[in-house]
C-alpha cells in the first residue's frame, strides 16, 4: 500500500507533458479486436486500466506488448470467450468489448462491469444498441451473455448520449451488414478518436463530432499504426492544480480545443489561459474567485473534472454552487475535503461551497479516480502535509501524478504505508 504525501502551499512553475488519453485508448484497444492482424498504438499511457484491458485481450487470445508508450497488439489468434470476471469487475470499460466481440466472434460473455463507485452506472443503453443490431442478449443476475448469428445495420436512437453505449454501437456497427445510423450519439472527443482510428483501419464512419453517426459496415480492415491524443481530463486536473496553488504551467500535448468549458471556468476564476497549437498555457497570479458550474455531456462541463474544480472552489474567494448532472454519487470527495477544512454542503445533486482562505493538511482517502485527483489538487494549496491513501484509484488514470507535479515544483512524494498482515501457512 502506498500514499501520496504533499506539503503545501507551493506555487507551480514549468511544463508538464500530458499523457495519452485513458478514455480514448481503452475503446481503441477494444476496437482492435474487430481486426485480425496487427495494431500499433503510440502515446499509450502506462496506467492500471490499460494494463487491465491488456490482460483481458490476452485472455481472449491477443498478444499485447507495451514498451514505453507504444502498445503493439497481434489479434490474429483471438478466439473470443468470456471476459474474466475479476478484470470485468475492476474496470467499467470491459463492457466495451461486447460490441467488437459480437462483431468478430458472434458471441460475448461478461459480468456487470465495475469501475469507480460514482453512481448506478446501468448498461441498458449498451444492450439496447446491440439488440437493435440483431444481438440476442441474456442477463441473469450479474451475468451477461450475448450472441448474434449476424449483425445488421439499422437505426439506433440513444435516449441519453452515453459515451460507452455510443462506442459499443459504433464498434458493433463496423461489423454489421449495411448502414447503421446512431442518433443521439455522445460527442465526447474520445468518440472522435475512436472513429478516426476505425477509419484509419479501413472502416467507413461519417458524422464525427455530431450527435448523428453513420457507419457503413463490413468494410475490409487492415493493419494500422495510430497515435492516442493527450488526455484532456489529466490536463484539466493540472489546470485546476495551477489555479489552486498559483503559478504558471504549460500543459504540453493536449488539444486545447477539447478543454473549452474548463478553460472558460478557469478564466472566470481569474486564470490567464492561452491555447497553443501543441498545448495550453495557464497562469494564475492571485487567489481564485469562486465560480459555480453544472456538469453535462460534451461539450458541457465534464463530470470527470467536477471534483477537481470543487477543490479549487474550496480555496476560492466567495461561494459557488456546483450541480452534478451525470453521475449521482460523485460528491463523496466533499467529505474528505472537509477534513482539510473545506466548507461544503451537499444537497442531492447540488454542492454549496464556501471558499476558505487556507485549507490545512490532513490524512484523507481517495475513493474514486477523479476524487483522488481532487484531493491532490486541494493538498497543493493547503498549509502543511496531506497524506492521501487509496492511491490505487489515482493510478487507474494518472501515469505518475507525483512525477508530473514534482516536475513543476510541488513538494510531493510517495510513501509506503503499513499493509494488512497476511497470515502465513
Ligand atoms: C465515460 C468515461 C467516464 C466519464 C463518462 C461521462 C470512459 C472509459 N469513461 O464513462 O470517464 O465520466 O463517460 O462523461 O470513457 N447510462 C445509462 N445507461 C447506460 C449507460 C449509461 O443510464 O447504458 C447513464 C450513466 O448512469 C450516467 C450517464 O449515462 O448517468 C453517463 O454515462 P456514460 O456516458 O455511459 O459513461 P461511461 O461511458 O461509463
Amino acid at each position: 500500500m502506498s500514499a501520496i504525501c504533499i506539503r503545501g502551499p507551493r506555487r507551480l512553475n514549468g511544463m508538464i507533458r500530458i499523457q495519452g488519453s485513458k478514455n480514448a485508448v481503452l475503446p481503441v484497444m477494444a476496437a482492435s479486436l474487430l481486426h485480425s492482424g496487427f495494431v500499433e498504438l503510440g502515446n499509450v499511457p502506462d496506467i492500471q486500466d490499460v494494463r487491465c484491458m491488456m490482460e483481458i485481450l490476452e485472455h481472449l487470445g491477443c498478444v499485447c506488448r507495451l514498451e514505453g508508450h507504444t502498445l503493439t497488439m497481434d489479434t490474429r489468434m483471438a478466439r473470443g470467450g468470456a471476459i474474466p470476471e475479476k478484470r470485468a469487475r475492476l474496470m467499467r470499460s470491459s463492457i466495451m468489448l461486447m460490441g467488437p466481440m459480437l462483431g468478430r466472434f458472434g458471441r460475448a460473455e461478461t459480468v456487470s462491469p465495475g469501475g469507480c463507485s460514482i453512481g448506478r452506472r446501468p448498461i441498458d443503453l449498451h444492450i439496447h444498441a446491440l439488440c437493435r443490431l440483431g444481438a440476442d442478449i441474456h442477463v441473469e443476475g450479474e451475468r451477461i451473455a450475448a450472441t448474434a448469428k449476424r449483425l445488421d445495420g439499422t437505426v439506433i436512437r440513444l435516449s441519453y448520449p452515453s459515451v460507452g453505449a455510443t462506442e459499443n454501437a459504433i464498434m458493433a456497427a463496423v461489423a454489421a451488414e449495411g448502414v447503421t445510423v446512431i442518433e443521439g450519439a455522445a460527442r465526447e472527443p474520445e468518440i472522435g478518436t475512436l472513429c478516426l482510428f476505425l477509419r484509419e483501419m479501413g472502416a467507413t464512419v461519417a458524422g464525427m463530432g455530431t450527435s448523428c453517426l453513420k457507419v457503413h459496415g463490413r468494410q475490409p480492415l487492415h493493419d494500422v499504426a495510430f497515435a492516442i491524443p493527450g488526455d484532456r481530463i489529466v490536463a484539466g486536473t493540472y489546470l485546476g492544480a495551477v489555479i489552486a496553488a498559483g503559478g504558471s504551467a504549460f500543459l504540453a500535448g493536449v488539444p486545447a480545443r477539447h478543454l473549452a468549458e474548463p478553460v472558460k471556468l478557469a478564466c472566470s476564476m481569474g486564470a490567464d489561459c492561452t491555447a497553443h497549437e501543441d498545448g495550453l498555457l495557464v497562469r494564475m497570479e492571485r487567489r481564485p474567485g469562486a465560480v459555480g458550474f453544472v456538469t453535462g455531456p460534451y461539450p458541457e462541463f465534464p463530470t470527470d473534472l467536477q471534483s477537481v474544480m470543487m477543490a479549487v472552489d474550496a480555496v476560492a474567494d466567495g461561494n459557488a454552487r456546483i450541480r452534478e448532472m451525470v453521475f449521482e454519487d460523485r460528491f463523496s470527495t466533499a467529505k474528505e475535503l472537509q477534513k482539510m477544512g473545506a466548507h461544503i454542503i451537499i444537497d442531492g445533486d447540488m454542492a454549496f461551497v464556501e471558499g476558505v482562505r487556507r485549507l490545512h493538511g490532513a490524512r484523507v482517502e481517495a475513493r474514486d479516480l477523479r476524487g483522488g485527483a481532487a484531493l491532490v489538487t486541494a493538498a497543493l494549496a493547503a498549509e502543511g502535509e496531506t497524506e492521501i491513501s487509496g492511491c490505487q484509484y489515482i493510478e487507474r488514470g494518472y501515469e505518475d501524478i507525483c512525477r508530473d507535479l514534482g516536475g513543476v515544483g510541488a513538494d510531493v512524494s510517495r510513501r509506503v504505508t503499513a499493509s494488512p498482515v497476511t497470515p502465513v501457512g
